[in-house]
């Protein structure tokens, strides 16, 4: 990572990093495809894409559609490589997993605890039901990507995730100590904790929401429905934990935004739907935070360098560039909704400041 001015002490004006991946976002279908697509193309060179569409995305045909799709809906001469994944269900064959991951077509599985979440019905009831398709990713190497957190309605939301790997994820990664797993999105000190702990083939990643809001910023002056996600932000010294890890330099924690957009309606509704969308400013969010923790010249590895370490992927060739420049995010996003009807999108930080801009590239 270069700053500039280069060897001083001064705030740095510039900040080019190799260019970086989210290995964790969720691109939708149609016209919510067409619509903020491009936004996370500007930004990554790859990303990991959530496979739960409605229909979830469980074959491969289905998975080489939807990665069409996503071609599609990039702007011309766009270089962003969209990683698929598949959605684990309890019947789901190994055998489709497999030559899926043989094929490039897949990257990862992802597992939905069944109604954990955002079309998740359909996701797993029991982990034993998908043992013969751990066993084979364990065999091939391919990374399983979990959404922990246990769906049992006596578990208060807030200790789902914490609950999940006390009973699922550690009994897991003992049966099946060669799969490689990313626990998504983490949102505790415990799974901080967790994570360090574990051997090299756990790693986890942040949003940047879990990075800047508490569970207060749902409730500052009355119900704030666009900061409602999942899992839901914990309480302050969680977020100081997550702040500490993302920013420690440690090579099991890097990027996963988890953007994820549902049109305004349905998030300022009566029963709202969890997910924030990031993706325009994702990085510019991150850059705040490692500058706050006096860490920027630990961006570039969390960013860019983690993430495909772990998934024993490439590096990316070339650089983007972030600038000094404060600019206020705007408060919606206007598009196109389905069959043409006007949608709005509130993006994260909406009407606040941002110090940092991505340049356009040269
Ligand atoms: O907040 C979330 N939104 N968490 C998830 O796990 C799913 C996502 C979505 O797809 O809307
Ligand atoms: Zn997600």
């Amino acid at each position: 990572m270069a700053a500039s001015p280069a060897g001083s002490n001064a705030s740095p004006q510039n900040l080019r990093l190799r260019r970086p991946d989210d290995w964790h976002v969720h691109l939708r279908d149609g016209a919510l495809l067409e619509l903020v697509a491009p936004a996370t193309a500007r930004t990554f060179a790859r990303a990991i894409v959530m496979p739960n569409l409605s229909p979830p995305i469980t074959t491969v045909a289905a998975a080489v559609a939807y990665g069409a799709r996503i071609r599609a809906a990039l702007p011309e001469g766009s270089r962003f490589t969209p990683l698929l994944t598949a959605y684990l269900t309890d019947t789901i064959a190994a055998e489709e997993i497999e030559r899926g991951h043989r094929e490039g077509v897949f990257t990862a599985c992802k597992l939905y605890p069944a109604h954990a979440t955002t079309n998740a019905a359909a996701g797993v009831t029991d982990l034993a039901r998908i043992e013969a398709v751990l066993t084979a990713m364990e065999r091939i190497g391919m990374p399983l990507l979990i959404h922990g957190e246990v769906t049992d309605a006596e578990i208060d939301i807030f200790d789902r995730e914490a609950v999940f790997i006390e009973r699922h994820l550690a009994p897991l990664l003992v049966r099946h100590p060669g799969l490689k797993v990313v626990l998504e999105h983490i949102t505790t000190a415990e799974s901080v904790a967790f994570v360090r702990q574990a051997g090299p083939n756990l790693a986890a990643t942040i949003t940047p929401h879990h990075l800047h809001i508490n569970r207060n910023a749902m409730f500052q002056g009355g119900l704030r429905p666009n900061f409602y996600c999942l899992p839901v932000a914990k309480r302050e010294r969680h977020r100081l934990a997550l702040r500490q890890a993302a920013t420690s330099g440690e090579p099991c924690f890097f990027l996963g935004t988890d953007s994820a957009p549902h049109p305004r309606s349905a998030k300022e509704s009566a029963c709202g739907c969890a997910g924030i969308y990031n993706a325009p400013h994702a990085l510019e969010s991150y850059a705040e935070v490692f500058e706050q923790e006096g860490a920027l010249e630990r961006l570039e590895g969390f960013a860019s360098l983690h993430g495909p370490a772990f998934y024993g992927l490439p590096l990316n060739e070339g650089t983007i560039t972030l600038v000094r420049e404060p600019h206020t995010v705007p408060p919606r996003l206007h598009g196109q909704g389905e069959g043409g009807a006007a949608t709005d999108l509130v993006p994260f930080h909406a009407g606040q400041v941002l110090q940092w801009r991505l340049a356009e590239e040269g």
